[in-house]
């Protein structure tokens, strides 16, 4: 099981490992055998098909990498399974079915997404966002109880995402890589234990795409983690595997290797000149 056995001291504004381990070895045996099975997803927009004959398996410790050109239907494959569109086929995490179950109800069994452009409450505070997030899991009553002190999930996923030195001021201030660290921090105080995050190192320097990376190593050894990602070179740092989208199809499975010597991979890429970028 996890163990905390680093001494080191980290500097403030780096994410701590120890705190990440606590944090994450949370509940580790209770969700070890989950994982993201996808069975003939199919999602129609008005007589479009956006998504078909979709079939995906994602395991704990199998940090999957979800790549294709615009439009191929990434997003649309995240919100069918997060409940946020209407689709057909199966879905399931561990053994809960999650189609045609309500949005709330999906993540209270365990799955959390991040959306293309970062979410938070801009006005409220880091810790603030945090503890809202916490509470919902909470019943509504409970909500209502002054609460003495910071709750320890919270702290740890302060500490987890590295921001606890940012912890008193608003939201809206901070720069755009410590948003999507927020709201990856909001998905780990509510118990997420499938985590969906589209694009979360789009518009991040250099230096935040390293930490946003051991960030989601850490995650995603303890859980199920998919990240829709178009940096190539991001993704060669930290996928385990790769799953390539087209026109709303599965094209290719693999290793980054596999995937990138793949003939029909190489195709819907370069030969599309002004797609050249493996996204
Ligand atoms: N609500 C909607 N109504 C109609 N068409 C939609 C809707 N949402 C998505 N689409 C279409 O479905 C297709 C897949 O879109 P999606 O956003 O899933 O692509 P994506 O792979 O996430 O692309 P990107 O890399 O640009 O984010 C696109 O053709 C898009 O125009
Ligand atoms: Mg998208």
């Amino acid at each position: 099981m996890s163990e905390m056995s680093s001494t080191e001291q980290q500097p403030e504004t780096e994410i701590d490992l120890a705190a990440a381990e606590a944090l994450l070895g949370t509940d580790a045996d209770r969700f070890k055998h989950d994982y993201l099975e996808v069975r003939g997803l199919r999602v129609e927009f008005d007589g479009f098909v956006a998504v078909r004959d979709v079939d995906l398996t994602v395991t704990q410790g199998d940090l999957r990498f979800l790549i294709g050109p615009n439009g191929a239907g990434k997003t649309t494959l995240i919100d069918a399974v997060t409940g946020l569109v209407r689709a057909t086929g199966s879905v399931s995490f561990g053994r809960t079915a999650l189609l045609g179950r309500s949005t709330h109800r999906i993540a209270r069994a365990g799955v959390g997404r991040t959306f293309q452009t970062a979410s938070v409450f801009e006005e409220l505070t880091v810790l603030q966002n945090l503890d809202i997030a916490a509470g919902a899991r909470r019943a509504p009553l409970t909500l209502l109880r002054r609460r003495p002190a910071t709750p320890e999930a919270v702290e740890h996923a302060l500490e987890t995402v590295g921001l606890t030195a940012l912890r008193d001021v608003p939201a809206g201030v901070l720069a755009h890589g410590q948003k999507q660290w927020l709201e990856i921090g909001m998905l780990l105080v509510q118990d997420a234990h499938l985590l969906l995050l589209d694009e979360p190192v789009a518009g991040m320097t250099q230096a935040e795409r390293e930490e946003t990376g051991q960030l989601l190593r850490r995650i995603g050894s303890q859980r199920v983690v998919v990240v829709v990602e178009h940096d190539m070179e991001f993704l060669r740092s930290f996928a385990d595997s790769v799953t390539v989208m087209h026109q709303g199809r599965v094209l290719a499975e693999g290793t980054v290797n596999e995937v990138q010597n793949d003939p029909a991979v190489v195709e819907v890429y370069l030969g599309a000149p002004t797609q050249g970028d493996l996204a």
